[in-house]
């Protein structure tokens, strides 16, 4: 059996039974409440067999925080009996069941803010985007405590916050989107300042729970001149790994992606952060173009993560993960745009989004 396949005990004790992880993906698919359909439902429990992890949907705290259409929400308590709905379905397929906590930022819907503008660290006038107040920061790390708790109680194992992707966490941390001038921005320090203020409400909302399991998910470098390097993620991993969460996902295109600035060029960024975290039993994550279980296995066998998230490659083989414990590999396909929703058991809508994604 491929190593991929063993199990992982987290720092708190919980315990997945592999190290393949099904990565975040919005499917555009919950109802204007942001709550569950049968068709997202049906698109889930076949992806969930065989994973040791499903990582749900980008999931708004509150009203300022959606980025799409159909995004599920957890920002009311009315909201828990829906995410339930989530959680029991991937636990039907076996796998523990992560809700993502997103805030989109500056790219936030401006129509699905209930009026209130949207918001990011500084203001942004072609995103339409005014700065955010110290009130509405304080509010929104709480609203990460409370969606956090509504996860917790709705029967997911854990949360994974979003602070990857050009959303607002990363707006924060990211010298090209935050020009702040008080204690959120300017200094590195200030800059991690929100992110972390974030992991601490989740964590002391989710203190009851110790095997609740919480993840970090962050985008190690932007392509601005003036955006976030690697020794700004360094630092960033350094304060997140002192807070002891039970793991940290790298968002990249590419698995194996060399570090641009900030680190040793000739080294993966993912290498880097392992070596970073050595020591430390925070898990890391990592994805990126890993669309068969063959490409799967080989990147976990680099030794550099404790699990290998996989996006495109179950969404074009909802049997992915059984397809590594079997062995038979022959029946593996890539997204054929020619095809349709029903033949890869996508949500309608999720399967129009497919030409933007595969290329
Ligand atoms: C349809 C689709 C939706 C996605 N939605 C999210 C999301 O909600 N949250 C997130 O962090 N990443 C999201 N991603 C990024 C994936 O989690 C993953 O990092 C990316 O697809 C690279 O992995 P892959 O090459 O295996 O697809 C999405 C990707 C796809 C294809």
């Amino acid at each position: 059996m491929p190593e991929i396949l063993d199990s992982y005990t987290f720092n708190n004790g919980a315990v997945a039974k592999n190290r393949l992880a099904v990565a975040p993906m919005t499917h555009w698919s919950s109802d204007p409440q942001g709550h569950a359909t049968a068709e997202e439902l049906a698109y889930i429990r076949p992806r969930a067999e065989g994973f040791g992890l499903f990582i749900a949907a980008a999931t708004a705290v509150n009203a300022q925080s959606r980025a799409f259409v159909g995004e599920p929400n957890a920002c009311t308590d009315g909201d828990i009996a829906h995410l339930k709905k989530v959680a029991d379905t991937i636990h039907a397929g076996g796998a523990l069941a992560i809700l993502q906590l997103h805030h989109g930022g500056k790219e936030t819907l401006a129509d699905a803010t209930e009026g209130l503008g949207v918001v990011a660290p500084s203001a942004d006038a072609e995103k339409n985007a005014r700065e955010i107040t110290p009130a509405e920061i304080r509010q929104t790390i709480a609203d990460f405590g409370a969606a956090a708790r509504r996860a917790m109680a709705a029967g997911f194992d854990g949360v994974e916050i979003h602070g990857a992707n050009n959303y607002l966490l990363q707006q924060f941390v990211s010298p090209h989107h935050n020009h702040r001038t008080d204690e959120y921005g300017g200094s590195l320090e200030n800059r991690l300042r929100f992110p972390l203020a974030v992991l601490d409400s989740v964590q002391a909302a989710c203190q009851d729970n110790p095997r609740f399991i919480i993840g970090y998910r962050l985008t190690p470098e932007e392509a601005f001149e003036d955006g976030i390097t690697m020794t700004d993620t360094l630092a960033l991993v350094e304060a997140l790994a002192r807070r002891k969460p039970q793991y940290i996902h790298i968002s990249l295109q590419g698995f194996y992606n060399k570090a641009r600035r900030g680190a040793d060029e000739n080294r993966t960024r993912l290498d880097i952060l392992h070596e970073a975290l050595a020591g430390t039993g925070v898990a890391l994550i990592g994805v990126g173009g890993l669309r068969t279980p063959a490409q799967a296995i080989e990147a976990f066998r680099t030794g550099v993560v404790e699990f290998a998230a996989i996006g495109l490659g179950v969404l074009a083989n909802p049997d992915f993960a059984l397809r590594v414990a079997d062995g038979d590999f022959s029946r593996i396909r890539e997204i054929d745009l020619t095809q349709n929703a029903a033949f890869y058991q996508m949500p309608p809508k999720l399967w129009e989004k497919m030409p933007w994604f595969v290329r």
